[in-house]
């Protein structure tokens, strides 16, 4: 019988891996999570405790997929803590996904914002030229830096990291090594996901120079699938209409960058 998406499947935690201190990768098997695209996320249950929206990571195993959480809040704190034999909820695929295009590609990620740019660098083609710019607040706080370099292999790439602290890479924020990038290169995409502000700088970079750029958002989700109205942007539900936006569209959006909404959903600066 063909899976209906918006039922939970329980799938059962086969190896947990440590990133680093505050985040880690948990792997499980499923029919479906391993062959979603570039930007898809899953609805995950964490029984007892809550549901939250997670970007869906690539396993080197196939048919196996992953989620890698960073510990924040009550709910994100008891994934990070789910143990190997232990069951978790799934539901999703849902949102939209990256548009590929070809030739010169910068990819920019932050934090747990990195785990939709690693399944994106499953499709790039062996001609396209790859940078990836990875952002973290310190050295023990990096990682994916060599699976991004791993996975690039055959390609002409750079994977550039830099820590706020320059503990490790470049010194600063990853936006300003985003400028200098695009000061010095003609892209033909760029794509971010991470912190809103990482990414409200990115685009207005990236757009400003008529250089295509999509963003991966990240908001209040409650029921993931366009009716609760919980991740509402304006107009958009970043839910259904994303999670993934270009650049074009983003620049016309007073709410991106600037406000986000609470669990209430009363907007909040940021
Ligand atoms: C599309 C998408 C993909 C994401 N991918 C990842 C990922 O790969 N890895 C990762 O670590 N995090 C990811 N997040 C963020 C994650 O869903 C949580 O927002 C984050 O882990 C903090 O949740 P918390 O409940 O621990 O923290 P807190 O900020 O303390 O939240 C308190 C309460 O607010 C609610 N809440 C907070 N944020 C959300 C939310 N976005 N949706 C629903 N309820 C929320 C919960 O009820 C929670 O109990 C993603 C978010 C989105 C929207
Ligand atoms: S999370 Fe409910 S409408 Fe998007």
């Amino acid at each position: 019988m063909q899976r209906n998406y918006n039922h939970t499947t329980i799938v059962t935690i086969e190896k947990v891996i440590d990133e680093t201190p505050t985040v880690r990768t948990l792997v499980f098997s499923d029919d479906v999570m391993p062959s979603v695209l570039p930007g898809q996320f899953a609805m995950v249950w964490i029984p007892g405790i809550n549901e939250l929206p997670m970007s869906v990571m690539i396993s080197d195993e196939s048919g196996k997929a992953a989620f890698t959480v960073r510990k924040h809040g009550v709910a994100s704190t008891g994934l990070f803590n789910v143990k190997v034999g232990q069951q978790i909820g799934i539901r999703g695929p849902y949102g939209n996904s990256f548009d590929l295009k070809e030739g010169k590609l910068l990819l920019v990620g932050g934090g747990t914002g990195l785990v939709p740019m690693m399944r994106l660098l499953t499709h790039v083609k062996h001609t396209d030229d790859v940078t990836v710019l990875i952002g973290a607040k310190s050295k023990n706080e990096v990682f994916f830096e060599e699976l991004a370099n791993r996975l690039l292999t055959n390609n002409t790439h750079k994977v550039i990291v830099s820590t706020d602290d320059g503990s490790y890479g470049e010194k600063g924020f990853v936006t300003d090594l985003v400028e200098k990038h695009l000061n010095q290169t003609k892209y033909d995409a760029v794509y971010v996901c991470g912190p809103e502000i990482m990414m409200y700088k990115t685009v207005q970079s990236a757009h400003s120079r008529g250089v295509f750029v999509q963003a991966s958002l990240e908001r209040m989700m409650k029921c993931g699938v366009g009716i609760c109205g919980s991740c509402c942007m304006g107009e958009d539900l970043v839910c259904k209409d994303g999670t993934v936006f270009d650049g074009e569209h983003l620049s016309q959006n007073k709410e991106f960058g600037n406000y986000h909404r609470n669990k209430a959903g009363i907007l909040e600066n940021y």
